[in-house]
């Protein structure tokens, strides 16, 4: 049914803005509406503009399709530019090759912008760096070549800028086993000397934080597009020794199902930029961005469903949501309350799916989109996903990342419109396969 919106209608909408919070692992849209393409990202900001760069997967491929150019001036609202780099056909930046984790930085020398990417072959076998230039952020940019650096291997790799400029190459080399870290040329074209290697150490997806003096490496260990849990190391001096790996999550999460792409300087803490990879339909990756906190004296994720970020104060703000425990709704069909220590308060809701349903009554609702949380255990090692049905209505289909073994938790995001007041959201209709165990649900006002 249509309804016929009054003019007053129509003209508040020019004035509502668009969701100012970040939510990990939700589709992202861009200001056209159009999902975000911007995998293994870099960030760079210009005056008070922010860009981000990524791969463009939306053609679910792993081969070099674009480096795409996003802008905001709060790192939630983000608007497409034209694309930074394309393939050129017969060379190392091919449709035919593998253009990775592009990274921009700034050189003042030249009045410059510098893009460094991983340029591979399509079997990974040729482990390059690849340099591109421009004189606008967004360029687009130049290729001007691909190669070993120094002569040695660079899969992964990320930047970091020094506060006098020097800039620095941060690389998985010699077949993924040593990480290196060599220094630029000044000109950000070449690089001139390798400055450190942690041996034997095996990371990838690497980014660097300079806090207070002290150098904070972020990176995961190599288990391809699966998820490990990622690392720390610090040190205060670049060419120093690293301290010994330390864990920015609990271990059994991996990183919350993600891996580092970048780390950003936020006031006193950071953010942890993270990709959500879905190797069997890589466009659907997404993009995990959780807040890095020192308050306990190491960078630790703030496992937020929902939040927001404060550029000019360099602050975050973590939404509150009202908890629902699944043991606590109705269980229907093959549906089963599981008592374990992982789940909160003790329960949650197994075998659903397939006949088992469980029904979550007198959940408060605002009438407008809200976000809520679905806390899971999925112990395959494949994805599930979970129906749900607000009120009776049509089922929406959540995706279940694999957990790990046992009743590991972790929760992901799904936007109902719920009406105003009180509301049932029955979980696992309407689906033949079974979903993952359900241990509660978050539901956010925060828009
Ligand atoms: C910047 O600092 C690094 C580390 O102390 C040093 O190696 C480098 O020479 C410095 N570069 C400049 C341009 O001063
Ligand atoms: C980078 O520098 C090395 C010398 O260290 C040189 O052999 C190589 O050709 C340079 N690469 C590019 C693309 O300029
Ligand atoms: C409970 O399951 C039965 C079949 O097992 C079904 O007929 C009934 O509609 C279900 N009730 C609810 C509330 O889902
Ligand atoms: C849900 O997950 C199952 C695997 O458990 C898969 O076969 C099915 O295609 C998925 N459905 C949707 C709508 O994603
Ligand atoms: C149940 O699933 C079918 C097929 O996926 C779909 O067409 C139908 O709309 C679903 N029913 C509800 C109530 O969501």
């Amino acid at each position: 049914m249509k309804t016929w919106l009054p003019p007053v209608f129509s003209l508040f909408s020019l004035f509502t803005t668009r969701a100012a919070v970040i939510v990990p692992g939700a589709t992202w849209t861009d200001t056209s509406e159009a999902v975000i393409q911007a995998h293994g990202a870099g960030f760079l900001k210009v005056g008070s503009t922010y860009y981000w760069f990524g791969e463009d997967k939306s053609h679910n491929s792993a081969l070099f399709k674009a480096v795409s150019c996003y802008t905001s001036s709060d790192l939630m609202t983000w608007s497409r530019q034209n694309d930074a780099l394309s393939p050129i056909s017969g060379t190392d930046i091919s449709t035919s090759n593998i253009v990775e984790r592009p990274k921009v930085i700034f050189n003042a020398q030249n009045s410059e912008y510098v893009m460094w990417f991983h340029s591979d072959s399509s079997d990974y076998g040729a482990a390059m760096v690849g340099v591109a230039t421009a004189t606008t952020p967004c360029g687009p940019y130049t290729y001007k070549a691909s190669w070993k650096p120094l002569g040695a291997d660079s899969r992964d790799m990320g930047l970091f800028v020094d506060d006098n400029s020097t800039a620095y190459l941060l690389y998985a080399s010699d077949n993924n086993q040593n990480f290196k870290i060599s220094r630029l040329t000044t000109d950000y074209h070449n690089v001139s000397e390798q400055v450190n290697v942690l041996s034997a150490s095996t990371l990838e997806a690497p980014g660097i934080v300079k806090r207070n003096g002290v150098y904070y490496l972020f990176a995961s260990h190599t288990s391809g597009w699966t998820p490990n849990p990622n690392k720390y190391f610090s040190t205060t001096s670049l060419s120093g020794t690293w301290s010994s790996q330390a864990d920015i999550a609990p271990e059994a999460v991996r990183t919350y199902f993600s891996q580092n792409a970048y780390d950003f300087p936020l006031g006193s803490n950071a953010i942890y930029m993270g990709d959500r990879w879905r190797p069997s339909l890589l466009g659907s990756s997404r993009y995990m961005w959780f807040p890095l906190s020192w308050s306990s004296g190491s960078p630790q994720i703030v496992a937020a469903d929902v939040w927001s970020v404060d550029l000019t104060a360099g602050t975050y703000t973590v939404a509150i949501g009202t908890t629902y425990e699944a043991e606590d709704g109705t269980i229907n069909g093959s549906a089963t309350i599981i008592s374990d220590s992982a789940f909160s308060s003790g329960g949650g809701v197994g075998w659903l799916g397939h006949g088992g349903t469980v029904t979550i009554s007198n959940v408060q609702g605002t009438g407008s989109p809200q976000w809520i949380a679905l806390y899971y255990a999925n112990g395959d090692s494949t994805w599930r996903n979970v129906t749900v049905s607000v009120n009776g209505g049509i089922d929406v289909y959540v995706d279940q990342p694999d957990t790990g073994g046992g009743h590991v938790i972790l929760s992901v995001p799904v936007q109902l419109t719920l009406r105003s007041g009180l509301n049932s959201l029955t979980f696992g209709s309407n689906q033949t396969n079974y979903a993952g165990d359900l241990d509660k649900i978050i539901v956010y006002t925060a828009t």
